[in-house]
């Protein structure tokens, strides 16, 4: 797969979205504050973890098993969120997470980020579904889902183990599928950068 062989750095109005460096340990673990990590099973608590969430997602990388991307405004380099898949099967599907530092929520730009993200994951890797599992009491990411077409197929009762809260707690799993995504979605202005400077 090309995208394995040069991270695929992506570009919307407001936002550059490239590979994770283990500078970037120190910002993303400041950011993982109790309020964000309350959606986890597992965060960054020290800049050591948080250099171990960078290298989780660039093994991944490397074993073709997920693409993780560091949101940056184009403004300024510093990373303040993350995107991307994981558990590829056959490159035809996949998982989507994503965080976004609490001081840039509200403004669109998991959204915007997203909509760089979906049309990559439908035309590049050429998958026919994207899926999400989500905490039913987290409104936030299920609305953004749904707005941008996600559809909830079901809840899994207890799925997920949080050892934090010493819990099993149900999951909300939507899904996109590449024939139910919006044309203007999967058409959008998204540029790929390549190493030499060139776009597509
Ligand atoms: C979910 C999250 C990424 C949203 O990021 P964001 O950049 O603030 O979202 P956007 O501003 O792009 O919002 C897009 C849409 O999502 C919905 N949304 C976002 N935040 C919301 C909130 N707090 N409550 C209800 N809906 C919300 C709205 O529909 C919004 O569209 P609108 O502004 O036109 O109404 C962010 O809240 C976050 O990082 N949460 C913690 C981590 C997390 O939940 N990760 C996902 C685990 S499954």
């Amino acid at each position: 797969m090309s995208f394995f062989t040069e991270f695929p750095v992506l570009e919307t109005e407001r936002l550059v979205l490239r590979q994770l460096r283990y500078e970037d340990g120190p910002d993303i673990q400041r950011y993982f504050t109790p309020e964000l990590a309350k959606y986890y099973d597992w965060w960054p608590r020290t800049v050591a973890e948080g250099r171990g969430f960078v290298r989780f997602f660039k093994t991944g990388y490397r074993e073709e098993q997920s693409i993780r991307w560091g949101i940056t405004l184009k403004t300024n380099d510093k990373v303040i969120g993350t995107v991307g898949f994981s558990d590829f099967d056959h490159f035809s599907k996949a998982e989507l997470g994503y965080e976004l530092s609490r001081e840039y929520w509200h403004m669109g730009i998991m959204c915007e980020a997203l909509k760089a993200v979906i049309p990559f994951g439908f035309n590049e890797i050429e998958m026919h579904r994207i899926q999400a599992s989500v905490f039913p009491q987290n409104e936030a990411s299920l609305r953004l889902l749904e707005k941008l077409g996600f559809k909830r197929e079901g809840l899994l009762r207890k799925f997920m183990y949080i050892k934090h809260r010493d819990a099993w707690e149900d999951c909300v799993i939507l899904a996109l599928l590449k024939e139910e995504c919006d044309p203007a979605l999967l058409s959008g202005a998204t540029y790929v950068r390549r190493p030499g400077g060139s776009q597509y």
